[in-house]
Parts: C-alpha cells; structure tokens; sequence
C-alpha cells in the first residue's frame, strides 16, 4: 500500500501554496507540522482529491485520487467540520454513512461499533450540541473511518483538546495507523512528538524535513544551550538569540537558547527536543497561539 505525492503544487494567484512536493507514505502514522500558512490543508485537500492541484499528482497504488476507487478508500476530517448539532451521535454517523454509499443497516451497525471505538457509546443518544470539543472531534473521527479507509487524512484533529483529550486522541490515533496511512496536520509539537513514527516538517510550501523524531532533532544537535547570568547578560542574549525558555530566579535569569555558538561562558549544551526545534525552524512565524 503506497500513497505518492509527485511534484505536487498548487498555485493561487500570486502565492504558492504547495510547492513541488514530493514523497510516498505507507502505513504508519505521518505527523505534519508546520506554522499557520505553511500548506497543510491546501496539500492534505489535494490529497483528497478535493482541490485540483495546478502541478504533479497523486497516486494511491498506481489510481488517480479523483478516481471512484480512492472513494471508497478515503476517510477525511477536513480543518472545519460541520457537526449538525441537533443530531444525536449516533444519527449523525447513521447519516454520513449513508451519505458514503453504506446500506441503512450496515451504516447502523458501523456506526454502533465507531461509537465504542471512539469511546462514545455512553453519550451515542445525546444531542451533538452537548458534546465536550474532545467529544466532537472524537465523532469526527469516527465519521472518518465510517468506510474503514486504508488512508485516513486528519485536518488539525487536536485543535481544541484540552490535555486530557489530546492525550486520549493519541491514544486512538495510534492504533489506528497499525494498518492504514494516517497522515494528521498540527501546529501543536507535542501532538506530533507521541504518536507519529515519522515527522513531516512543512514550511512555505515545501517539505523542510522528514524523518523519525531522533532524526530530525540532530539537525539542532549540539545548538541548545543553558545558562544561568544575571539580568544584564540576559537581556543581552535574549534580544540576538532565540530563547527557547526563560526563567527568573532571584536576581538571576535561567535561559535556554538556540544558537550555532555557546552563548556565553557558563553555557552548557542541553540535549534538542522537538519544541527547539519548531523555534528553530519557525520563529519569525505564530507558535503555538
Ligand atoms: N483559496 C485560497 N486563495 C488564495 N490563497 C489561499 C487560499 N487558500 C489558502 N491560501 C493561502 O495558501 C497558504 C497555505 O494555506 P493553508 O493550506 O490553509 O495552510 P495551513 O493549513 O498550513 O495553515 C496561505 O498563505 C493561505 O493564505
Ligand atoms: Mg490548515
């Protein structure tokens, strides 16, 4: 099983939007981090087949994404999902599985099984509109494995979690690639830090770097620095450097900093984590709002 992308681009007017982007994923599951803007729901619309891409292609197992075929293997939670609050859970999923072609009584059945899946089954019969954030976006996975799709594309699925969810949601995510391409797109490094074997860092369009966690953080290997100095320095470092932590403690100031060269005298190198390097990669752009 193997979805390639190949030189895939999509201009709009004046910007590209994805730019020449090429790889191929099998089963597994692909964390796609980049800031606001970077190309992630155009790239991941293209994918679906939704938007039209102005270069390249894509290819799941030798058919054309606009084909019948990738239909039927496709699930999809786009970036914004309507979620028909007065439905109750469960006629929402019994709906969208008929939508999707399943006969009323299998869409019925599917829909139960989801619900437990998901860990819905308590509220099933409860109005969407009740629903906690966590709650709805665990329906809208559900919804998206209604056709039990060997490629699972996931639009921000985590935003709007609080921690309890999101870890929960990792929990689930992670079953879910044992057997399937799960490709999920966040702003949100720790999302991406637990639960995918392989990190796609997008930035302008392009893929910037691709690999396993340990991988990609050797790029800023031997670039973390910590020290401990007085107000002064700090004040010094922090406005040339970036300044991955920042403590006051008495009249001295912790700093973590990500810099080519020791910062300081006192600095000791500290070992990389994925945060440093989103900073490092993306600090002229919105983090983590
Ligand atoms: N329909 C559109 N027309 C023009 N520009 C667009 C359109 N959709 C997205 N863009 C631009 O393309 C870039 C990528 O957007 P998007 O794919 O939504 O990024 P992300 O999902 O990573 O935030 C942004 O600069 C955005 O402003
Ligand atoms: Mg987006």
């Amino acid at each position: 099983m193997e979805l390639v992308l190949d030189r895939l681009t999509k201009q709009y007017k004046n910007k590209i939007a994805v730019d020449r982007l090429s790889m191929t994923l099998k089963p597994g599951v692909y964390g796609l981090l980049g800031a606001n803007g970077a190309g992630k729901t155009t790239l991941m619309r293209m994918i679906c087949g939704i938007l039209k891409p102005t270069g390249g292609e894509v290819r799941f197992n030798g058919m054309g994404v606009s084909s019948e075929g990738f239909r039927d293997v496709l699930g999809y939670l786009p970036q914004e999902f309507g979620y028909y609050p007065g439905f109750t859970a469960r006629d929402f999923l019994c709906y969208m599985g008929t939508l999707k072609g399943l006969p009323k009584r299998t869409a019925k059945q599917k829909a139960a099984e989801l619900l437990e899946e998901v860990s819905l089954s308590q509220v099933s019969d409860n109005k969407i509109k009740t629903l906690s954030g966590g709650m709805k976006q665990r329906l809208g996975i559900a919804q998206a494995l209604l056709n039990n799709p060997q490629v699972l594309i996931l639009d921000e699925p985590t935003a709007g979690l609080d921690p309890k969810e999101r870890i929960r949601f990792r929990n689930m995510i992670s079953g879910l690639g044992k057997d399937r391409i799960v490709l999920l797109s966040t702003h949100i490094v720790s999302d991406v830090e637990h639960i995918a074997g392989e990190i796609l860092v997008m930035k302008s369009g392009q893929l910037i770097q691709k690999g396993c966690m340990e991988d990609i953080i050797k790029i800023i290997e031997n670039k973390v620095w910590e020290c401990t100095v007085d107000n002064n320095l700090a004040e010094k470092l922090t406005e040339s450097l970036l300044v991955s932590n920042f403590r006051q403690e008495g009249d001295h100031v912790f700093l973590r900093l990500v810099c080519d060269q020791s910062p300081c005298e006192s600095a000791i190198l500290a070992a990389a984590t994925l945060e440093d390097l989103y900073l490092y990669y993306f600090s002229e752009e919105t983090i983590n709002e």
